[in-house]
């Protein structure tokens, strides 16, 4: 069993960056981070984010409006960063406070400035099989993640657990793809799925993005299989100077005997998702500069 280092090969990813970086004259590539409110997750999400544009040499700005803004006022936002030629990617924290419209406000982000790839014009790029659109960067952080792991996935059985958005239905989207590193057999299954057990035990790699902590058990997953946790979740833990410790939605200890290999949590995607958010800014930066309209 090996445990795949999601560390590791996020720093990789990092350094290509930023020799990619280094060699770009004049105006640096920049990413605005909204985040409204004070979600704790997203709080160090967002610094995060920060943390690695500038190890990298991306420009980012951070924008903090009151969790008491209006819906309008946050799609005005949206829109003076569409026009700000200075910003060529525009990231807004999801999940945005009760009483906000998460839809609308993506809907708003510049096609070719949405480098989190949740707007409708980049997922209809996506199902077009559009390499000018902006893939989701945690489904795309997967996907890198297994290239680089070794793992094929042509004409192997791909299980996503999870149809958010964010995660599930981008993942099963890249996996099935008609290209090299993907042509994957897919099945997409849920919370409602029933015999979920048989389905996910199928699994040649089973993808756990359901959002529930160490929900997959080890009679859910196939010998061999390889087992990719994209779930952070937060359980108390009064042992910890946090209050708190992260698990994933597999059940580690249980599962990990079994399989091939298994990212762990946290180090295993988490860190992928950054990588590649700073990597779509970077592409975007380079289509906005080429004077294509990128993803529209
Ligand atoms: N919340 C959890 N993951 C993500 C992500 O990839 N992008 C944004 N904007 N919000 C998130």
């Amino acid at each position: 069993m090996e445990v795949i280092d999601g560390n590791r090969i996020a720093s990789e990813i990092v350094a290509e960056l930023k020799a990619e970086v280094s060699g770009i004259k004049g105006r640096k590539p920049c990413i605005a981070l909204v985040r409204v409110g004070d979600d704790p997750a997203s709080v160090s999400y967002v610094k995060k984010k920060g943390q690695i544009a500038a190890e990298i040499g991306i420009e980012s700005r951070v924008l903090l409006p009151p969790v008491t803004i209006p819906q309008g006022e946050l799609e005005g936002l949206v829109e003076s960063l569409n026009d700000d030629d200075g910003v060529d990617g525009i990231l807004v924290q999801s999940p945005l406070p009760d009483g906000l419209d998460e839809r609308a406000v993506f809907g708003r982000i510049a096609p070719e400035k949405d480098v989190d790839g949740f707007s409708p014009i980049n997922l209809g790029k996506l199902v077009q099989e559009d390499s000018t659109g902006f893939a989701a960067c945690t489904p795309a952080g997967i996907m890198e993640l297994l290239a680089r792991s070794a793992v094929k996935l042509e004409g192997r059985h791909v299980v996503v657990l999870g149809r958010s958005l964010i995660v599930g239905k981008p993942a099963g989207l890249l996996a099935v793809q008609k290209r090299a590193g993907a042509n994957a057999t897919v099945t997409l299954c849920h919370s409602k799925t029933e015999n979920l057990a048989s389905i996910t035990r199928q699994a040649d790699v089973l993808i756990a993005a359901i959002g529930r902590a160490e929900f997959v058990t080890a009679d859910m997953v196939k010998p061999g299989a390889v087992v990719i946790d994209v779930g952070i979740n937060r359980v108390a833990d009064p042992s910890r100077k946090a209050g708190y410790r992260l698990v994933g939605d597999v059940h580690f200890a249980s599962v990990s005997p079994l399989v091939s290999k298994i990212t762990p949590v946290p180090g295993g995607v988490g860190p992928m998702t950054v990588a590649m958010l700073m990597k779509n800014t970077v592409k975007a930066f380079r289509l906005r500069a080429a004077g294509t309209k990128g993803a529209r």
